[in-house]
């Protein structure tokens, strides 16, 4: 463990054992329907890539960058689209694949975003969800943990784009971010 963590959240076998749990259901789900995957540019990367290798079913994969929270702990409240999906939805059925739902203000967007695009369907996977934190209407349909209200990093999260390759997910020290 790394000085800057707090304490370790999920382990690296925790996380493999959800991912692979959730990935056989999310097969279930979607076979047939070739679903397209939209990862959530940059958090989700680690989750996107372990999640579709538990999806032996027929997909297509896009991604999408948005920012909300610059660098800070804290939403700006504010999604601006910095990178769109180059694939037209129109009929597709869309799985978000996101790192964390804190807010909730980044999905709840892209959700009515992709419905106003006549997606035929939108759900969205997150590895982590904080309830405690929702400031707008808008549940995950597939979560892997709930967490407490705590700033987590690791696996793909990061503060100030630092930490995303820790292969656990843990508590940052307060220390770090004040
Ligand atoms: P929301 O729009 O507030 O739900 O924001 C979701 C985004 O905020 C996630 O995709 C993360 O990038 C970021 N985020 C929220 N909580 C954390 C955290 O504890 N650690 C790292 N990033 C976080
Ligand atoms: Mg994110």
């Amino acid at each position: 463990m790394i000085d800057a963590i707090e304490e370790v959240l999920i382990s690296q076998d925790a996380i493999e054992k959800k991912v692979a749990e959730l990935g056989q259901t999310l097969s279930q789900e979607y076979a047939g329907r070739k679903p397209l995957l939209v990862g959530i540019l940059k958090g989700a990367c680690p989750y996107f890539m372990d999640i579709i290798r538990h999806m032996p079913i027929p997909l297509e994969i896009d991604f999408m960058e948005v920012s909300s929270y610059g660098e800070a702990t804290n939403s700006s409240g504010q999604i601006k689209i910095i990178k769109d999906i180059t694939k037209d939805v129109k009929g597709r059925d869309i799985l978000f694949v996101e790192d964390i739902i804190d807010t909730g203000q980044t999905l709840k967007e892209l959700h009515a975003l992709m419905l106003k695009r006549h997606a035929a369907s939108v759900k969205t996977t997150a590895l982590l969800n904080k309830q405690d934190r929702r400031i707008v209407d808008f549940q995950a349909d597939y979560v892997g943990f709930e967490i407490p209200n705590a700033f987590v990093v690791g696996y793909g999260m990061d503060f100030n784009e630092q930490y995303r390759n820790l292969p656990y997910i843990g508590v940052l020290k307060p220390k770090c971010y004040q």
